[in-house]
C-alpha cells in the first residue's frame, strides 16, 4: 500500500447511488418491522448495517438478505433508505430502514431500542459507515476538525453502535461484529496522506482486537476487514490505490460459524498485516 492517496473518496457522492434509497420510520399503518421476516439460512438473525443505503453497504444489505437475515438497513436519510428498498425487490420483505446518525448518541441509542423492541435481538452489527474527508495536505498541516469529524464517525460512531448493541447480542450468546476498515490504516504499510482518514481506520482496527478481548466469552465474535482487493495505478501511477470493492468478506465475517476467527484483519477471505 502506498501513500498519498484517496482510497476512493467518501466525500463524493457514488454514482451508483441513484437507484438507491432508504426507508426510515416505520410506514403508518403497516410498520416497517411487520414487513421483516425470517428466513431459512439465516435462521431469523437479525442484522445491521450502517451507512447501508448505497454502494458497498448496500451491497452487503442485499447479500445478508439474501442470505435469510433479517437486515435493519440504518441511514442517515430516510428518503435514502426508501429508495434503497424499492430497488431490493422481494428482498425488501426482510429489510427495514432506519434513520441513523451514528455521531449523535440519541439516535444509536434510538435504533437500539427500535431493534430490541420490534426485532428482540441482534446477531450481526456491520459497522460500514464513515467518511473520508482529507484533502491534500499533510499530516503536518491537517485540519484538525477534519480529523475530530473523521474520528466521530469511523471510530466513536463504530464504538458507539458496539456499545449500543453489544448487550444484545450477549443476551443470546451470539454475535458478530464486522468493522470496516481499510489496508490503509495497516500500521506496516504505513505511509505518508490521507492522516485523519488512516489515523481513524488503525484506530478502528485496535479497537477491533479490544472488542473480540472483552467479547471472547460471550460467543461474539469480532474481526476488520478491508473490502476489495488494492488496485495500484488505477487512478495515475503508482502512488495511487484504490480497492475494488466487494461485499465477499464481510459477509463471511458476518456469517461466521462459531468457531470461526474473531479479532482478527481481513481481506479477500485472508487474514492481512495490521
Ligand atoms: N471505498 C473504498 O475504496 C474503501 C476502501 C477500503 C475500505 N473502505 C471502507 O468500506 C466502507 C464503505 O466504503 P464506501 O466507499 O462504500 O463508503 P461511502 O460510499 O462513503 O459510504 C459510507 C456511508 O457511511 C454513511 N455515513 C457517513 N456518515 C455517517 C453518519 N454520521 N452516520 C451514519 N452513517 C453515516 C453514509 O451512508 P448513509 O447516507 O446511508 O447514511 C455513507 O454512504 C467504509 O467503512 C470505508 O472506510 C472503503
Amino acid at each position: 500500500m502506498t501513500a498519498g492517496v484517496p482510497d476512493r473518496g467518501h466525500a463524493r457522492a457514488r454514482p451508483d447511488g441513484a437507484t438507491l434509497s432508504v426507508v426510515g420510520g416505520a410506514r403508518p399503518g403497516t410498520g416497517v418491522a411487520s414487513r421483516v421476516s425470517p428466513g431459512a439460512e439465516g435462521r431469523g438473525r437479525v442484522a445491521v448495517v450502517t451507512g447501508g443505503s448505497s454502494g458497498l453497504g448496500l451491497d452487503l444489505v442485499r447479500a445478508l438478505a439474501q442470505r435469510g437475515l433479517r437486515v435493519v438497513l440504518a441511514t442517515q436519510s430516510l428518503d435514502r433508505g426508501r429508495a434503497a428498498l424499492d430497488g431490493l425487490g422481494d428482498l425488501a420483505d426482510r429489510v427495514a430502514a432506519r434513520q441513523l446518525d451514528v455521531t449523535d448518541p440519541g439516535s444509536v441509542a434510538q435504533l437500539a431500542a427500535w431493534v430490541d423492541r420490534r426485532l428482540g435481538r441482534c446477531d450481526v452489527l456491520v459497522n460500514n459507515a464513515a467518511v473520508l474527508l482529507d484533502d491534500e495536505r499533510s499530516s503536518l498541516d491537517a485540519d484538525l476538525a477534519v480529523v475530530q469529524q473523521t474520528l466521530a464517525v469511523n471510530l466513536l460512531g463504530t464504538w458507539r453502535l458496539v456499545q449500543a448493541l453489544g448487550p444484545l447480542m450477549r443476551r443470546n450468546h451470539y454475535g458478530r461484529i464486522v468493522n470496516l476498515s481499510s489496508g490503509l490504516g495497516s500500521l506496516s504499510a504505513m505511509g505518508p496522506g490521507l492522516p485523519a482518514y488512516r489515523v481513524s481506520q488503525t484506530a478502528i482496527n485496535a479497537l477491533t482486537r479490544i472488542l473480540a478481548a472483552d467479547f471472547a466469552a460471550d460467543g461474539v465474535l469480532v474481526n476488520a476487514c478491508c473490502p476489495g482487493p488494492p488496485e495500484v495505478g488505477v487512478v495515475g501511477g503508482p502512488e495511487v490505490v484504490e480497492y475494488t470493492l466487494q461485499a465477499d468478506t464481510a459477509v463471511w465475517l458476518a456469517t461466521l460459524p462459531d468457531n470461526g476467527p474473531t479479532g482478527g484483519f481481513f481481506r479477500d477471505g485472508q487474514a492481512i498485516a495490521w
